[in-house]
């Protein structure tokens, strides 16, 4: 598959119709077989309202990104919130899955990065078994395997990688 040279750059309000239907379709696409269609539904409608994307707009210490394809359509988005200490949390990454496998993700991972410049490290949370993340995260050089977050149905691993200051 040919990879995608995205035009990543900060979310601002006028995306954010655009980013709640590229989560909604990427969490039916990776969650519907895990959690069913219903429970989806409910998160979806809760957590990526617009209402609570616009929070990410406005909230300190955090960042929030898109990813445009060449006709300027958002095809991913990324936020991430620095804890403090060096802590990076990556709060949220998801392609469409139409764009998935081209590079999109580990360069919104790179702009992550990019955009936090003191940070030591990066955590994170994934459902362990939503094995697509979880590969994509290992391959990246995040390791562990504690749980982490566990609701309803969710069993999440915790994950940390090293964010030297020279890379
Ligand atoms: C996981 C996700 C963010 C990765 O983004 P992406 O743009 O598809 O990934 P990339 O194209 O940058 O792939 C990076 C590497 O991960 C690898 N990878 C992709 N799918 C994989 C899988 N199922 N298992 C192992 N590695 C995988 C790719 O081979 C690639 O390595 P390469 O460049 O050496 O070939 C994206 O696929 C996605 O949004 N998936 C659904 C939602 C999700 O799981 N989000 C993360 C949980 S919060």
């Amino acid at each position: 598959v040919a990879r995608i040279q995205p035009v990543i750059r900060p979310a601002t309000a006028l995306d954010l119709a655009s980013v709640r239907d590229l989560l909604v379709a990427t969490w039916h696409a990776t969650y519907d077989a895990i959690y069913g269609p219903d429970e989806v539904t409910r998160i979806t409608d809760d957590w990526h309202s617009l209402e609570n994307l616009a929070k990410g707009l406005t909230k300190p210490a955090h960042l929030f990104l898109v990813a445009a394809d060449q006709s300027g359509s958002i095809v991913a988005t990324a936020s991430a919130t620095d804890r403090g200490e060096g802590l990076v949390w990556l709060d949220r990454l998801y392609v469409l899955p139409a764009a998935q496998g081209r590079g999109i993700g580990t360069a919104l991972l790179h702009s992550v990065q990019a955009g936090f410049p003191d940070a030591n490290r990066c955590g994170l949370e994934v459902e362990s078994r939503n094995a697509q993340g979880v590969g994509f995260y290992r391959r990246a050089g995040f390791e562990g395997d504690e749980q982490g977050f566990c609701h309803h149905q969710a069993k999440a691993i915790r994950l940390e990688k090293r964010w030297p200051a020279d890379s």
